[in-house]
């Protein structure tokens, strides 16, 4: 359903750790960065050290200067849900 933001919890995110099946968070955004995959610059693997959890500070030490809203704009999942600020 393109468009639909949708908030995500930690666990789902989790969920989505698999090459063909990657969701990644950066600064409290959601990615699935599934597509994008096979056009990061620094490679599947590098990439996939980060799907499935926060990677905000893997991807800090790396390349803080990468503008990722922009380039994975089309992917945008939703919020990551916060364990300490959640309501439920
Ligand atoms: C390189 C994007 C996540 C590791 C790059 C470059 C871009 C990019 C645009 C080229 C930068 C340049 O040449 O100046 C992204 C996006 C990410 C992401 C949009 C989020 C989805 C990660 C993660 C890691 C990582 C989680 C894991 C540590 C690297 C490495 C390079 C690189 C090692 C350097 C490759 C080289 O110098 O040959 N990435 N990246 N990236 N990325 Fe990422």
């Amino acid at each position: 359903t393109a468009g639909r933001v949708v908030p995500v919890s930690r666990t789902e995110l989790a969920r989505h750790n698999q090459v063909n099946d990657a969701w990644m968070a950066i600064r409290g955004k959601v990615f699935n960065v599934t597509r994008y995959m096979d056009y990061h610059p620094g490679g599947v693997d590098e990439l996939m050290r980060g799907v499935g959890r926060d990677a905000t500070k893997l991807f800090d030490e790396v390349h803080a200067w990468v503008n990722y809203p922009q380039l994975l704009g089309k992917c945008y999942v939703g919020p990551l849900k916060d364990t300490v600020a959640s309501k439920k």
